[in-house]
């Protein structure tokens, strides 16, 4: 049947405190709204329409790829469903409903719960789990026979109602008719002022028609974000999900609790990652890496056998058995070449580095273009910046830069050429050529006699 899913994110999240609005701080990386979107588009719905309110031309801009609806006051979250009548009232199939604040859940149960919902032939279908702390949550009140008979908010609920542990996760499937016709009744009569969406099923239990529940055996999935510290738990939790599943698939992590993998991260077979890692942002690593202690990557492509310790790389591309580090900056628009040996304290900016050089101590190269089997001598410096403009360095296969080099660009260095310790290459130097680029040394034999 067809997925059509309402995604309720208009709420203002005021117990975040924060400038953002709730569903677009991050987990793992990504906004999580994103995580719901996905994980919906994951279990087969073919469209998304966000309700969006509190911020919602920040979250228009930060989300693609669904249809928003505007719920411009946010009357609860019954009311906000309304707002995407318009949209989908004449849609076939059924209506899906997910909170903006709930990342943690994923495709699968998502698709369980799908299907639960059409077996079991329900007007409308909840999904529950037992929450060890119920605090806060929409309480599953049943009757005798064990069935669904309504759900309590919180703010509402009689002592003997707090006592119970199975909770409203605010994700449910609906016929799409019966749900707006049981919307038009239901009423702001209740502790908060608000138009609750979970009164749906009251109503429609009173009409005699049947509700589902699916009880999720991993009440984690259906964690609710309403403030720091939860989100905090569904970083660790989505964080310690993306570790497991990385060593599942054949990669060593020495330390999960001090390693920060980013869900859209790739990492290939037999790839250690060594403790305080960062790996962000869509960075993709091959296979046979050890990675880290102390990396953090970001948008970066990194190929096998690669080693890298204390290393910051962002944007960057590191080809095949590379080693790198410690102490090394890789700045964006960099491309590593295979077999390469970048050393302490280095820094790299956008520039390519041929196959076989060394970079080993000390250097600051910045766009340049360095040739294959080049020898870089420790402290070596493009300077690359005249105070106005950025210019290029080229230098070519096989070169050997003497230590403390300047090559003031731009600055071309011919293949097989030499440059000599502590020059200041300020004119292209041929190929095979030696460039010298400083004072003479001068030593004066009486000088000391003399002085005394
Ligand atoms: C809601 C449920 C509760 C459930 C819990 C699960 C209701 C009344 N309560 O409570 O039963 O256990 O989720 O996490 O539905 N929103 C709007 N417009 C509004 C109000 C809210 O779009 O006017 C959005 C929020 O942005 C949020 C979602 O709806 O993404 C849930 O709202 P929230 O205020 O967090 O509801 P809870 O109190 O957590
Ligand atoms: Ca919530």
């Amino acid at each position: 049947m067809k997925v059509t899913t309402i995604i309720l994110a208009a709420g203002k999240g005021t117990r975040m405190k924060s400038a953002l609005p709730k569903v677009l701080h991050k987990v793992c990386g990504k906004p999580m709204l994103e995580h719901v979107i996905n994980a919906a588009k994951g279990a087969g719905s073919e469209r998304e329409i966000v309700v969006i309110g509190s911020g919602a031309e920040e979250v228009e801009k930060s989300i693609t790829g669904v249809e928003f609806a505007l719920q411009a006051e946010q009357l609860g979250t019954g009311h906000a469903v309304k707002m995407a009548k318009d949209k989908i009232a004449n849609a076939d199939g059924i209506v899906m409903i997910l909170c903006g604040d709930t990342p943690l859940v994923t495709s699968d149960l998502l698709t369980k719960f799908i299907e639960s919902h059409e077996q079991s032939k329900a007007t409308a279908t909840v999904l529950t789990a037992i929450m060890p702390d119920a605090t806060g949550y929409g309480r599953i009140v049943r009757n005798q026979s064990g069935t669904v008979d309504k759900i309590v908010e919180h703010k509402d609920a009689s002592p003997e109602e707090l006592q119970i542990h199975e909770v409203n996760a605010g994700i449910y499937c609906f016929d799409i008719k019966t749900l707006f016709e049981a919307l038009d009744k239901v009423t702001n009569d209740n502790a908060q002022g608000e138009y609750y969406l979970t009164d749906v099923l009251g109503i429609i239990r009173d009409k005699g028609l049947i509700i589902n529940a699916m009880i999720s055996n991993d009440f984690t999935q259906i964690l609710g974000i309403n403030s720091r510290q939860q989100l905090a738990l569904a970083e660790r939790i989505l964080r310690q999900r993306k570790n497991f599943e990385l060593m599942d698939s054949g990669v060593t992590i020495l330390d999960p609790d001090s390693t920060f993998i980013d869900s859209d991260v790739e990492i290939g077979r037999d790839s250690t990652i060594l403790p305080f890692t960062y790996i962000e942002n869509g960075t993709v690593i091959g296979e046979n890496c050890s990675i880290g202690p102390n990396c953090r990557l970001q948008d970066t492509k990194i190929g096998n056998n690669v080693i890298m310790q204390f290393v910051y790389a962002h944007e960057c591309e590191v080809d095949d058995d590379v080693v790198i580090g410690p102490y090394v900056h890789l700045r964006p628009g960099t491309k590593i070449s295979k077999k390469v040996k970048i050393g302490n304290f280095v820094e790299v900016k956008n520039s390519t580095i041929g196959e076989g050089t060394k970079l080993p101590h000390l250097q600051y190269i910045g766009d340049s273009d360095v040739g294959e089997n080049v020898n870089i001598g420790c402290g070596t410096v493009t300077c690359n910046y005249d105070g106005k403009k950025k210019h290029r360095t080229t230098i070519g296969d096989n070169v050997f830069i003497g230590c403390n080099t300047s090559l003031v660009a731009p600055v071309k260095i011919g293949s097989n050429a030499y440059t000599a310790a502590g020059s200041t290459i300020t004119q292209d130097v041929p190929e095979n050529n030696l460039a010298i680029g400083r004072a003479r040394q001068v030593n004066k034999s009486t000088w000391k006699d003399k002085r005394e």
